[in-house]
């Protein structure tokens, strides 16, 4: 059996691209494989984040986890902070990670724009992510196109620590992207990535959005004036990034959606996938507010963040043992 790990930062506005690129494969993953799906606080806080809020946010993912078929039974679903592993992990391995690699992250150098007094957490947070991944000797890190450049830190911090403290420190994982779903764009800007933190709340399709607002979205969604429904991400960014949601929400391949299409306007398409997008879910929102209001919830997280300490000690004994921390048994 393999091991899955993936997390989402609990801050706020899941939304179609985070489904899609990521969540869409916990579902999937859960049932063959040993899954460990987290909630990072930790990582939410390398940015201002409002105490009470961030409490909220975190039942909020985990509740949307569930929504979606997450199931505790199968996988192991907890919050980071309750397993303190993550951060005495991720200190190990800022000693192992070079400030120039660092520095170096896409994500970084977009979120510090050049600053110098950003938290020291956003530099080193691509560290943190690594540690959440190494600590379950995990295989597979399923996720969107925007994390590849972390997985493969992740990668190379694990090659590296095996090189010097012995070649099973670690297990090397591997990143998993969705074919459709790995980099869903800003509806109002098919140039960038759609983002939990745009101001504008129709670049962006939450998972919770009323079907009004999911409408008004997808027909407002920026398109260009050919109006042929034909994918060419580099010309047509707009309907390209409209046909990817409608395949992975539906299973139709692109050339399908072409021949479906062919001879009918921007109008129709849009129609159609306000429908799909509805229906897609729909379901999910009405599971969602009693899973949110349940004591299930919180005790599900209890056993889940038992279950993922017991894992966690057991690499953390292997890694002080092999750096010579403390004074072994
Ligand atoms: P985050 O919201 O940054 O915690 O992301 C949670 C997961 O969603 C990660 O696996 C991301 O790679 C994925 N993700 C975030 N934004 C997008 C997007 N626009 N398209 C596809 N996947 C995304
Ligand atoms: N950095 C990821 C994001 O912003 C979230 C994350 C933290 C993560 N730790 C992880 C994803 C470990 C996969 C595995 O989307």
């Amino acid at each position: 059996m393999k091991r899955v790990f993936s997390g989402v930062q609990p801050t706020g506005n899941i939304h179609l691209g985070n489904y899609l690129g990521a969540l869409t494969q916990f579902v999937e993953l859960q049932n063959e494989n040993e899954a460990l799906y987290c909630i990072v606080d930790e990582h939410a806080i390398t940015v201002p984040q409002d105490p009470k809020a961030l409490r909220e946010h975190v039942l909020d993912v985990a509740a949307l986890y569930m929504a979606i078929g997450l199931d505790p039974k199968k996988a192991i679903v907890f919050v980071q902070s309750e397993v303190s592993a993550h951060a005495e992990l991720g200190w190990i391995l800022c000693c192992a990670a070079n400030t120039g690699e660092l520095f170096r992250m896409t994500q970084f150098k977009a979120k510090s724009q050049g600053k110098e007094s950003v938290g020291a957490g956003l530099l080193t947070y691509p560290v943190l992510m690594a540690a959440d991944i190494l600590l379950y000797d995990t295989d597979i890190v399923p996720v969107g196109n925007d994390q590849k450049q972390h997985i493969e830190l992740t990668r190379d911090l694990a090659i590296r620590v095996n090189s010097k403290y012995g070649k099973d420190t670690f297990v090397v994982p591997d990143g998993r992207f969705m074919k459709a779903g790995a980099r869903i764009m800003a509806l109002d800007d098919p140039t960038a990535k759609m983002s939990k933190s745009a101001p504008n709340e129709k670049s962006r399709i939450s998972l919770l959005d009323p079907p009004g607002k999911i409408k008004k979205a997808i027909m407002s969604a920026t398109t260009d004036s050919e109006g042929c429904v034909r994918f060419d991400t580099e010309n047509k960014p707009g309907i390209s990034n409209l046909m990817n949601i409608y395949s992975a929400l539906t299973g139709k391949t692109i050339e399908e959606l072409e021949g479906l299409y062919a001879g009918h306007g921007y109008g129709d398409f849009k129609k159609d996938l306000v429908e799909v997008t509805v229906n897609a879910l729909t379901p999910i929102q009405e599971r969602y507010q009693d899973i949110r209001q349940s004591q299930q919830l919180i005790d599900d997280l209890h056993d889940g963040a038992a279950r993922a300490d017991a894992i966690a000690q057991k690499t953390m004994k292997r890694v002080r043992d092999r750096f010579g921390l403390g004074i072994g048994r």
